[in-house]
């Protein structure tokens, strides 16, 4: 087990955003984290990266209690993530913002010009890595996000709608990044609206509302269960799509 997380809860004064949640994820796996607006899956991965203490619950990463780890701790026991609102420096380059990344790991900036360079041709910003942050518009900021992340070489990747307004070519070619990322042994769990995203990449699939885990299982099993059409894949189109992609 890569990371436990086990009755994790936190609470905003009176209000419970993640309530009571558990889950779990093996090294190697890709998990998807799915559920309506509001459910409670950012907080949750703010628990996982340290951005947030959790209320109550416990925490396990690679055998370390990091519970009440900082978010340097834990980027430096290789748990990234992204931000929904991508986290770019505008007025530096997508090179230096990518940089920043491999700072973690690398003390000199040679080293972590080699490795920072090593992530822009991975993820296909290197024939730009000399524009300022600010020249991208919403497909390149989430690929910088992605690429800053990558940088400090985690080991588990949290991905927090690093996909959204994307169009269909752009999408198409964001999961091609994340099998990439995935060949190269990183863990992931993805959080994604766009249900073909998940479809296509989870192995598994975690459904959260009103702060707990409702549904967990193979994505297909998963979008067949009343509970969670009820809970979320009702509102979408997805469910038109539901039965052609179950088909095994
Ligand atoms: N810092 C905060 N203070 C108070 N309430 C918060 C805070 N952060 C989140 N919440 C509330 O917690 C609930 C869960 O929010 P969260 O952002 O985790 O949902 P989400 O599942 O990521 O939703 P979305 O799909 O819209 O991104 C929401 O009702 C939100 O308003
Ligand atoms: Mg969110």
């Amino acid at each position: 087990m890569l990371l436990e997380a086990s009755a994790v809860t936190k609470q905003f004064g009176g209000f419970r955003a993640v309530s009571d949640a558990s889950i779990s994820i093996d090294e190697g796996e890709i998990v998807g984290l799915i559920g309506p607006n509001g459910a409670g899956k950012s907080t949750m991965f703010n628990c996982l990266s340290g951005d947030l203490p959790p209320t109550s619950g416990r925490i396990v990463y690679d055998g370390r209690d990091v519970t009440r780890a900082s978010p340097e701790a834990h980027a430096r026991l290789g748990i990234g993530r992204t931000f929904q609102v991508p986290v770019t420096f505008e007025d530096m380059t997508i090179l230096e913002n990518v940089m920043v990344g491999a700072f973690l790991r690398h003390a000199g900036r040679n080293a972590a010009h080699a490795a920072a360079m090593d992530i822009l041709e991975m993820t296909g910003l290197a024939p730009i890595r000399d524009r300022p942050a600010r020249s991208l518009g919403t497909p390149g900021r989430k690929r910088l996000e992605i690429a800053r992340v990558l940088a400090t070489r985690p080991r588990l990747l949290l991905l927090d709608e690093a996909l959204a307004g994307l169009n269909a070519n752009e999408i198409a070619s964001a999961i091609q990044l994340v099998r990439a990322i995935h060949a190269r042994g990183i863990t992931l769990i993805v959080v994604e609206h766009v249900m073909e995203v998940i479809m296509s990449l989870a192995q598994r699939v975690l459904v959260f509302n009103q702060g707990r885990v409702i549904a967990s299982g193979a994505a297909r099993d998963v979008v067949q269960d009343a509970e969670v059409i009820r809970a979320y894949l009702g509102q979408t189109q997805w469910i038109a799509a539901a039965p052609a992609a179950a088909v095994p």
